[in-house]
């Protein structure tokens, strides 16, 4: 379930019910009570690329404080990752979309 290049590896879980989200396109598998957050560093090696460069943000304060971990969402709006959980058909971007002015 988990990527190779994923930044968090889970390694005791196995009373919550997986649910599925699109990111980046491509479907992929959380679990339920996952915070946005957790569910993509757990299917990719950053949460977002930085505004002024080339790396990859995986946020930093992880309670909602620091305004590092917004992601957009395919229909536009953007989301806290760390403070929304995680739903069933999600459909997240960890890239800034191109129609973005
Ligand atoms: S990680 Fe700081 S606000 Fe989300």
């Amino acid at each position: 379930m988990t990527r190779p290049d994923a930044r968090i590896t889970r390694l005791a879980e196995t009373g919550r019910t997986p649910l599925w989200f699109r990111l980046d396109g491509r479907e992929v598998a959380a679990l339920a009570g996952d915070s946005v957050l957790t569910a993509v560093l757990a299917n990719a090696p950053a949460l977002r690329l930085a505004e002024f460069g080339t790396e990859g943000r995986a946020g930093f304060c992880l309670m909602g404080a620091c305004q590092d971990c917004w992601i957009w969402q395919e229909n536009g709006p953007r989301i806290r990752a760390c403070s929304t959980p995680v739903a069933e058909g999600m459909r997240l971007l960890t890239r800034t979309p191109e129609a973005w002015p």
